[in-house]
């Protein structure tokens, strides 16, 4: 089991509401109609709440668990850049081995960290401050702000859409395209695993393995 309950959890619940912001932000900034603006704002104020909370637990969580290891820099990120450019179009093996404790390969560690450290505050920064905006309405620089504000929201969404779109190509490179799609939603993936954490397995029966 690579992938636990509350991570999966995680992962698929902020999928979604990532999916709603998107689609309702770009229903009230007129990119499309599918969508009346009042409803928009207000789904889209909903779903922001429930992605703040999640992001405050899913920190709590990494913190307390030490997943947060995880996402520490490795070297090896050319490496991986040089596969995916050349490497898997030759049928080269990936030079990354997955382990329990190195769950992610350099490359999506440097891309998850950029998104934790950029987009993810980029986006709730702004939109905190976009959705309090009747509390600074009343200020001479209120109307430069507010198109500031909007600008960077924006800009930081648009920032989202790539990643999730390079996100979703990396998910069909796996050994069939739905791989890695089916390990996040079961949690199990096959990986050889070291003596050590077959000994730390057995003695702690703290990861389920299938056979
Ligand atoms: C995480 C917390 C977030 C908060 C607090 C937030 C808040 C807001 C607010 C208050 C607005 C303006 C609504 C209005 O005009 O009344 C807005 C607009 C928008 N949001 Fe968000 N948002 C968040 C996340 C996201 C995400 C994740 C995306 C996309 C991936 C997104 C995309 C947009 C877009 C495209 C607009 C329209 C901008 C414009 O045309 O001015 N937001 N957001």
């Amino acid at each position: 089991m690579l992938y636990t309950r509350y991570e999966r959890f995680w992962h698929w619940s902020q999928a979604l509401l990532i999916f709603t912001l998107f689609f309702t932000g770009l229903g009230l900034h007129g990119t499309h109609d599918l969508i009346d603006f009042r409803t928009a704002v207000e789904i889209h104020t909903y779903a922001a709440i429930a992605l703040i909370v999640l992001w405050i637990f899913t920190t709590f969580w990494n913190f307390t668990t030490g997943q947060w290891h995880q996402y520490l820099f490795k070297e090896g990120v050319l490496k991986v850049i040089r596969f995916y450019a050349y490497g898997i179009l030759v049928g080269e093996p990936h030079p990354y081995r997955k382990g329990l404790q190195r769950k992610q390969n350099a490359l999506q560690s440097l891309t998850y960290m950029g998104f934790m450290i950029f987009i993810g505050p980029a986006l709730w920064a702004s939109g905190i401050v976009y959705l309090f905006y009747d509390l600074w309405s009343g200020y001479s620089w209120s109307g430069n702000g507010l198109f500031l504000i909007a600008f960077l929201h924006t800009a930081a969404a648009f920032l989202m859409r790539i990643f999730v779109i390079i996100h979703i190509y990396m998910t069909t490179t796996g050994k069939t395209p739905t791989h890695y799609i089916k390990t996040m939603i079961s949690g199990y993936d096959s990986i050889e695993l070291t003596e050590a954490e077959v000994a730390y397995i057995e003695e702690t029966h703290a990861v389920s393995m299938k056979d």
